[in-house]
């Protein structure tokens, strides 16, 4: 089946558990999913899914079903409106992986990937359903505010996934040399240090990869000149002393790079 009639079926569904959850709680819903917000991330699903046709992407169809975790029950669980919608999880790292990683859907050998910021997980999702072994890492602080223990946690056990505690802050990291072909930070480099220390933090990501690194870059924060400056001479520089890949995140439009060893 298409994406995009996947995507029709599985946002009809997701519109009909969120409904129902408001008639039971609209209190809540009108705090943590009111209708405008969740019509945000759902046209977002259904504008991936026609990327991912036109693109000739076949997606599997268990990514296409919601986490079997109750409305209310994602909302208690503090998981962030966006990060609730499987499909939208799933297919941006679909996207993604059709740009940087083509041959990871394509009936590759089976890879032995780590995600040091997994998120809502979405590479681990995608991944597993072709046979690729993606341990997924994330920064746990049980202090802060949303710590990702809690906002999370709901998820991993629904994909029955162990997330490992990282900090990118702490280099070098306790992972051996060449411990996996492919080593991931998608919008998460920026929570490891400021852009002068990503050429060290790339060079350690090479380190512990067989083969590549991936990334996936935030928006510079502060958005100053001075910074997008910066960030721009970073990629320029992957690209002229690590021969770089440099493309665009389809949902994002954010800057993907590929950096072979
Ligand atoms: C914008 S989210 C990106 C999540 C996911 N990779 C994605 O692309 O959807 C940023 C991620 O960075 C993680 N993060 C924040 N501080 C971190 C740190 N010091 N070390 C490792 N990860 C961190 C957050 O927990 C979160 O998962």
């Amino acid at each position: 089946m298409k994406a995009i009639s996947l995507a029709r079926n599985y946002i009809r569904l997701e519109t009909s558990l969120y409904r129902e959850a408001a008639e039971k709680s609209p209190r809540v819903a009108k705090r943590r999913f009111p209708t405008g917000r969740q019509r945000i991330w759902l046209r977002r699903t259904a504008r991936l899914s026609k990327w991912l046709d036109q693109n000739g992407v076949e997606v599997p169809a268990k990514i296409m079903s919601p986490y079997e975790l109750d409305v209310l029950e994602r909302c208690r669980a503090r998981i962030p409106l966006k990060y609730q919608y499987r499909a939208l999880n799933a297919l941006r790292e679909m996207a993604r992986t059709h740009v940087l990683f083509p041959e990871l859907l394509a009936g590759d050998e089976p890879a032995e990937i780590i995600d040091l910021s997994a998120g809502g997980c979405g590479n681990a999702d995608v991944l597993g359903q072709y046979g690729h072994k993606v341990e997924v890492c994330d920064y746990h602080d049980a202090n802060a505010i949303n710590p990702v223990g809690h906002s999370y946690t709901e998820i991993h056990k629904f994909l029955g996934l162990e997330c490992r505690f990282f900090d990118g802050r702490d280099l070098p990291y306790a992972f051996p040399d060449e411990s996996h072909d492919i080593v991931l930070v998608y919008q998460a480099i920026d929570a490891y240090g400021p852009v002068a220390l990503w050429y060290d933090i790339v060079d350690e990501l090479l380190r512990i990869a067989r083969r590549s690194v991936g990334l996936v870059l935030n928006p510079a924060v502060p958005r100053t000149t001075e910074n997008e400056a910066l960030m721009a001479a970073f990629i320029q520089d992957m690209r002229r002393d690590r021969n770089a890949f440099v493309s665009t995140c389809p949902e994002t439009s954010l800057p993907a790079l590929r950096i072979d060893k």
